[in-house]
């Protein structure tokens, strides 16, 4: 857990409870949680789940590692405590979102399971949904697509601490999703995730 630093702090509620605004959206909120190498196509299925989930009137939003890291989290890199860090933001985070009725896809690499941990548990105290979802492919398929071509550039020796190269990657134990996107279809991988969201009364309102 991360050191309280300042004292002196107190939690203030307010009047309106996450209750009353799920009711205004009629939906409620959620994290679903990406997790697998670079190229696994955590961001791909992300992409195709909010498109899917506009459609049934369901307000999403998308968090994705690259774009945090141009922006709020732009002062991390990838050694072990900067991922760690990088993570644990975007837990809190997911968690402001949830709590205001967003359903929250947020894909990251997030390669420590006690850092992925460290969010469920973030979001069982706070009495909010947190689905995990392993984008599991192998590396060499990872490898071989190369969307951004940096796996090219970790074997040259270009990027230090490259996942799955040069950095590990633990895979997750108690996932309630994986999918392994080479060989599904996204339309199937699609499916499984709103069938989740259903069986969780996530779609129901
Ligand atoms: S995490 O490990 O802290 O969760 P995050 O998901 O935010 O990583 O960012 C990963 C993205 O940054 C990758 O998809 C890739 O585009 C890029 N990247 C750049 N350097 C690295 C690296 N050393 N390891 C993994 N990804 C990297």
């Amino acid at each position: 857990m991360t050191e309280q630093k300042a004292t002196n702090v107190h939690w203030h509620d307010g009047e309106v409870t996450r209750e009353d605004r799920s009711k205004i959206l009629s939906q409620k909120g959620a994290t679903l949680w990406f997790t697998g190498l670079s190229g696994s196509g955590k961001s791909t299925v992300a992409v195709a789940l909010e498109q899917a989930l506009t459609a049934k009137g369901k307000l999403t939003y998308r968090l994705d590692g690259d774009n945090i890291r141009l922006g709020i989290n732009k002062n991390l890199g990838f050694s072990a405590e900067d991922r760690t860090e990088n993570i644990r933001r975007i837990g809190e985070i997911s968690k402001l979102f949830v709590d205001v009725g967003v359903i929250t896809l947020s894909s990251f690499v997030s390669p420590y399971r006690a850092d992925r941990d460290l969010v469920r548990e973030l979001h069982k105290q706070a009495g909010m949904d947190f689905i995990e979802v392993y984008v599991d492919v192998p590396l060499d398929v990872a490898e071989d697509r190369d969307p951004k071509g940096l796996y090219k550039k970790a074997r040259a020796g270009e990027i230090p601490n490259f996942t799955g190269i040069s950095d590990p990657y633990e895979e997750p134990l108690n996932a309630e999703v994986v999918l392994n996107s080479h060989e599904m279809t996204l339309e199937q991988e699609v499916d499984i995730l709103l069938q989740i969201m259903t069986d969780r009364g996530l779609l129901a309102a």
